[in-house]
């Protein structure tokens, strides 16, 4: 099979997220969450935690025609970690995006989606002038890898308080350089 530089198949194409494809999102986000626990918890409207109000773009990974992927590119929130630490780290007034809901569907990983998503969210964040930084879920290894892979830096580990009985490790990383555009 042709493949493109980044391994992917030639027959998956990232392109904007529209209205139409949120139904499409979720489906492949409830599988992730049955396979991974991505999200860790299930959201009460899976439509609105994919376009949440910080939310600057988002794109799919489509796939003969069929949606496998998504990411999006968000403002800072409160309680983000990777933001605080790479100005404290970089410049206390460097402005940064965060890529979040990358999500690959199971039986599409390892042909390179999740390499290309992260790198049109991280080529958008760039064009804004914005630096992209993420916090991810320690247990989420695969995704760890890829970022690594892809040269981001692991800034810091921190345990974060999610609820009153719950307590998650979670990595800050940046995207080591601001991508090429
Ligand atoms: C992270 C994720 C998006 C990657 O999607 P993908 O399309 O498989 O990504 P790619 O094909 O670009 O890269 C997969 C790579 O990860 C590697 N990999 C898979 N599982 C791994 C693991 N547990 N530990 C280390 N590497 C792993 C694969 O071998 C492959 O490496 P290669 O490119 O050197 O062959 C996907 O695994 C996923 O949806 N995970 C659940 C959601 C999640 O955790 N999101 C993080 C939100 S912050």
């Amino acid at each position: 099979m042709k493949r493109e530089n980044t391994g992917a198949p030639a027959r998956t194409s990232i392109r904007l997220r529209t209205e139409e494809d949120l139904d499409a999102c979720v489906r492949v986000l409830a599988a992730v969450h049955e396979s991974d626990g991505y999200p860790v918890n299930w959201p009460d409207e899976p439509g609105g935690w994919l376009s949440q109000s910080s939310l600057l773009t988002a794109w799919v990974a489509e796939r003969d025609g069929r949606v496998v992927g998504h990411v999006a590119l968000s403002r800072d929130e409160p309680g983000d970690l990777a933001p605080g630490l790479w100005r404290a780290r970089r410049d206390a007034n460097a402005v940064t995006a965060v890529v979040s809901r990358l999500f690959v569907a199971p039986e599409a990983r390892g042909n390179g989606i999740g390499a290309l998503l992260l790198t049109r969210a991280s080529q958008d964040a760039g064009r804004r002038g914005l630096h992209p930084v993420l916090d991810v879920v320690a247990t989420d290894r695969a995704a760890a890898a890829l970022y690594e892979r892809q040269g981001w830096q692991r800034l810091a580990t921190a345990e974060q308080r999610w609820s009153p009985d719950r307590t998650v490790t979670v990595h800050a990383y940046a995207a080591a350089t601001s991508p090429a555009l």
